[in-house]
């Protein structure tokens, strides 16, 4: 090919290029929610889904793509197109510690995506099934230690995260529960409350609404200090756990090599819901924060991710953790 015809090929490209990037989005864009339905991950997705319809006047339509502790939907997102139609919504450590987890997870959380902005950030509450004879985190440790591999827990899979602080509470307590994978905790939380599972280590996400229909009984918060908007719920240190603490982010992504233009325009529109009291009241209502000064830029949230993969890929191979 001559050079005058590759010089007309690139200016014609760099002449598209920024007109794709400023009429975006001109049609739907498909959210990946590498869990099922209902559940944090989801939940999250939609509250901020719904404020990026409303500004950019186009439907951010959710497709769950549930399965292998989320690495199913990471994998199929990582291969999208870059070009703003398809982005990613996903809770950071199941994120991350994917690859190292899963042999068939073969895409990277750092180099495959772009980071937009952490949707939210979740501690991780004790949840247990409305029937079952402890009142309270002591009294439910000494029942499950009394009742070795007898209890049973739900999660969304392993590696994720409602897996991941049930490990760690059972490595602390020293208790034997065992582990029920789900696609999602949605439907694990259902199971919770139907009684064939007895406990969870869930996030506020998801079970705030059994929590306030009185349907699960919530026995601490693993964090250090208790949540604002439920000071009855006391913290496992002070419920007789100190050092459980566990928390949850929840983020969004786009696809690495999505154009510069399009990408700045998703960041304006995260930080606009950030500054959105609707959404934010949502965001609390369901014991859970919003990022606060210094987590708010796409630039945190690419840090955190770098940071946190070194750390669960470390962690996974010393511990030499293979998800079952
Ligand atoms: C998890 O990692 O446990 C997820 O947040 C579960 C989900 O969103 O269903």
């Amino acid at each position: 090919m001559k050079f005058r015809s590759l010089l007309a090929i690139a200016a014609a490209f760099v002449a598209i290029a920024p007109a794709a990037a400023q009429d975006y989005p001109n049609k739907p864009v498909t959210v990946i929610v590498p869990f099922a339905a209902g559940g944090p991950t989801d939940v999250a997705a939609r509250i901020y889904g719904e404020f990026f319809s409303r500004t950019l006047g186009q439907q951010f339509v959710i497709e769950n793509v549930a399965g292998a502790g989320g690495t199913t939907g990471a994998l199929r997102a990582s291969r999208a197109t870059p070009d703003g139609y398809t982005i990613f919504v996903h809770n950071v450590a199941p994120h991350v510690a994917g690859p190292a987890l899963y042999p068939s997870a073969q895409y990277d959380p750092v180099k495959n995506f772009e980071p937009i902005g952490t949707l939210a950030f979740a501690a991780h509450y004790i949840v247990v099934k409305k029937d079952l004879p402890a009142k309270d985190l002591k009294e439910f440790i000494a029942f499950a230690k009394a009742n070795p591999g007898k209890l049973n827990y739900g999660s969304a899979g392993a590696g994720s995260a409602t897996h991941l602080a049930c490990v760690l509470f059972g490595q602390q307590t020293g208790t034997e529960i065992t582990h029920v994978p789900y696609r999602g905790t949605g439907p694990a939380l259902n199971d919770l409350v139907s009684g064939t599972l007895d406990f969870m280590c869930d996030q506020g996400l998801n079970m705030m609404g059994q929590y306030r229909g009185n349907t699960v009984r919530v026995l601490a918060v693993a964090q250090a200090n208790r949540f604002p908007g439920l000071p009855d719920i006391p913290t496992a240190a002070e419920a007789g756990l100190p050092g459980y603490e566990v928390s949850a982010a929840t983020a969004m992504y786009a696809i690495a090599g999505t154009p510069k233009p399009i990408l700045d325009r998703l960041s304006a529109t995260m930080q606009a819901a950030y500054k959105d009291a609707a959404t934010r009241k949502r965001i609390e209502d369901l014991a859970s924060e919003m990022p606060g000064a210094g987590q708010d830029t796409p630039a945190a949230l690419g840090a955190f991710t770098v940071r946190e993969t070194a750390r669960w890929t470390e962690a996974i191979k010393k511990g030499n953790i293979k998800a079952q």
